[in-house]
């Protein structure tokens, strides 16, 4: 496994790499990350990894503060897994040059976290354009967990022409249900089972809900018992229609409930 501080050193490895696979995360490895890994290598001839902690996509400076950061785990993690390539940038690395392509922020963006934080979606896509042009990949690993930011990169790829393939990667869940995310590591035990019964709850509910007339009631009332389980804040809790990321109009559609909540002082989303 070699490490790259400079995107030039980096560059010179992998730009030869045709079937070039890319992982990008902001550290705090855990079995999604493992897992989209795990993909990555079966179907690219090389792997990169990049570990850089976005402070663009943060609302707050205490929300960047207090984000997850162990280094020496993760890249523990990452020889295990026989990552060929990790990409360790600092800001300057990242930020100090013109990019080729322009930001495309389509207006999903405005929509279900876009709402709460405001300009976190632009943080993400300048950095992942940013990462893309210099890193190349043939294919672009992401979860389904975070299904906004995955389709507005993939928006934006499309728009602007970029010449790489994103691969969705389902969402790997803890034993208790919880989506695997780096913030898990911030919460108590108590607050586990908290989001832990969150999913049991929705889960079931989801099979019972009828798309009429009756359904904004519907939702207030699974709303108000989310808020019942623990929750210390709920953003929002929505029904999309995966297919044209619009309200779904019948129960025949498919649709996932998207929600973002606070369990103490830690934020979760989740869709499923
Ligand atoms: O999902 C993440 O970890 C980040 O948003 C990403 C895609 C690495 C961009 O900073």
């Amino acid at each position: 496994m070699k490490i790259f501080k400079d995107r030039k050193y980096l560059n010179k490895e992998i730009y030869k790499t045709s079937n070039l696979g890319f992982v990008p995360t902001m550290g705090g490895l855990h079995n999604g990350h493992k897992y989209l890994i795990k993909k990555a290598k079966k179907r690219s001839q090389k792997v990169v990894v990049s570990i850089f902690i976005n402070p663009k996509q943060f609302n707050s400076k205490k929300d960047f503060k207090n984000y997850p950061r162990n280094l020496k785990k993760d890249l523990n993690i990452l020889k295990k897994l026989k990552v060929d390539y990790v990409y360790l940038p600092n800001n300057k690395d990242i930020f100090s040059f013109k990019t080729k392509k322009k930001i495309f922020e389509d207006r999903f963006s405005k929509k279900l976290c876009g709402k709460f934080r405001k300009k976190h979606f632009k943080g993400v896509l300048i950095v992942v354009n940013r990462l893309l042009e210099i890193i190349n990949p043939k294919y672009l690993f992401l979860g389904n967990k975070d299904f906004q930011q995955l389709s507005l990169i993939l928006m934006h790829i499309k728009k602007r022409k970029i010449d790489t393939k994103i691969v969705p990667c389902k969402t790997i869940r803890e034993k208790s249900g919880i989506a695997c995310s780096s913030r898990n590591f911030s919460l108590t035990k108590r607050e586990k089972k908290i989001a832990s019964n969150i999913y049991t709850y929705l889960k079931k509910k989801k099979k019972l809900i009828k798309i009429n007339k009756q359904l904004k009631k519907q939702l207030i009332s699974i709303s108000k018992q989310v808020k019942r389980l623990g929750v210390s804040k709920l953003e929002y809790l929505e029904l999309l229609n995966l297919k044209n990321l619009k309200k779904p109009l019948s129960s025949k559609n498919k649709f996932n409930i998207f929600l973002a909540y606070y369990v103490g002082n830690v934020r979760l989303i989740d869709n499923f």
